[in-house]
């Protein structure tokens, strides 16, 4: 089969499409075709050498896919050839074929489509444990989300705002600004120089997946304030000094998706409530932006220019 794969990690200009070895399925996984890979931050980390990734000779990066079973293994029960499935924390995805443990794999409803579940998957269920398992805010809280129309930033939103929440977000373009607009946040302020005067002690929580802004995250949320700190979109942060924390009694919040996604349970529970967002239309979405699986440089290129809007997905190339 082929892959986009790489023996070191550095830049994007590491990795290679090409053949390797396709996966063979033991008793307990299925074999899946994927359709559609989703790219995400933590495969640029991956590829970096900065985040743990699945030691395999080569490197196969890649967690996320949508796509449909392709072969079942001899102990799986309830999982067909030909079935839809989505996973969004299995490794090697990003080849033609992927063995998939069936505890990780998540069937989808017949509305939603394996394109829309590799545009929501991992990002989706990434919004939905911040919003619901960290942040826990009250209806009319206020709350602030650095990048607002990120993929993760525009879904935690949108799920903010259907529960009830005041959302603000920033963005660094005028056409990110009318995006999160229209998709029903209350205040997005343009970063321009002093964009953030006036915001002192002001939001119940503050979202920060971005690394770099988190004393900022601190100083804009209010005494007893939250912030959930997720992500290093912007590099690591600078140390915090937790007596300022406390002086304010405020909490600093992290988590990492896999610590929720447990069991099959958990990540069908969760998808269940994701998917319940989609299907009463309180979640709108753009198109992701789709390249080649052979193309993946391209991709890996576009998600770090932070020119993208949303979701990157990669499409193997028999399926382009
Ligand atoms: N903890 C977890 O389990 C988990 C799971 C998934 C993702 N994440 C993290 O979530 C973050 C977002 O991921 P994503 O997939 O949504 O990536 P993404 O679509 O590329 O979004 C990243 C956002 O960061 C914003 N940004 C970059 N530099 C900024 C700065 N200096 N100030 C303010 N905003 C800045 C960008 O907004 P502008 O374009 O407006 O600058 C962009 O919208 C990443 O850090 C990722 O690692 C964490």
């Amino acid at each position: 089969m082929k892959a986009l794969f790489f023996t070191e990690f550095g830049t994007s200009s590491v990795l290679k499409y090409g053949e390797v070895g396709a996966p063979h399925i033991s008793d307990n996984q299925i074999l899946v075709k994927p359709d559609y890979i989703g790219l995400n931050f933590a495969d640029i980390y991956r590829r970096r050498g900065d985040y743990h990734i699945e030691k395999h000779d080569p490197y196969i990066n890649g967690y996320e896919a949508a796509g449909t079973v392709a072969d079942i293994g001899n102990q799986v029960r309830n999982w067909h050839v030909g079935d839809r499935v989505l996973f969004v924390d299995v490794p090697l995805a990003n080849a033609e074929l992927v063995a998939v443990p069936v505890d990780n794999a998540i069937k989808l409803p017949a509305k939603v489509s394996t394109k829309l579940a590799a545009t929501i998957g991992l990002q989706g269920l990434t919004a939905d444990f911040l919003a619901h398992d960290l942040a826990l805010n009250k209806p009319e809280d206020q709350v602030f989300i650095h990048g607002i129309s990120g993929g993760v930033g525009q879904l935690l939103a949108q799920i903010l705002t259907a529960d009830g929440m005041r959302v603000s977000g920033s963005v660094s373009t005028e056409t990110k600004r009318q995006l999160a607009i229209k998709q029903g946040a209350a205040h997005v302020y343009l970063r321009k120089p002093g964009w953030q005067h006036g915001l002192k002690a002001t939001f119940d929580t503050v979202f920060d997946g971005v690394g770099s802004t988190l004393p900022l995250s601190l100083k804009i949320a209010k005494r007893k304030g939250k912030v959930v700190f997720f992500g290093m979109a912007d590099g690591n942060p600078p140390r915090i000094d937790l007596l300022d924390v406390l002086g304010r009694s405020q909490t600093i919040a992290t988590g990492d998706l896999w610590d929720y996604l447990t069991s099959a349970t958990e990540r069908n529970q969760r998808s269940a409530r994701l998917f319940d967002y989609i299907s009463r239309g309180l979640i709108q979405l753009g198109e992701p932006t789709i390249f080649p699986l052979s193309q993946g440089k391209r991709a890996h290129d576009f998600l770090e220019s932070g020119r993208s809007i949303g979701k990157i997905l990669l499409v193997p190339d028999k399926n382009s």
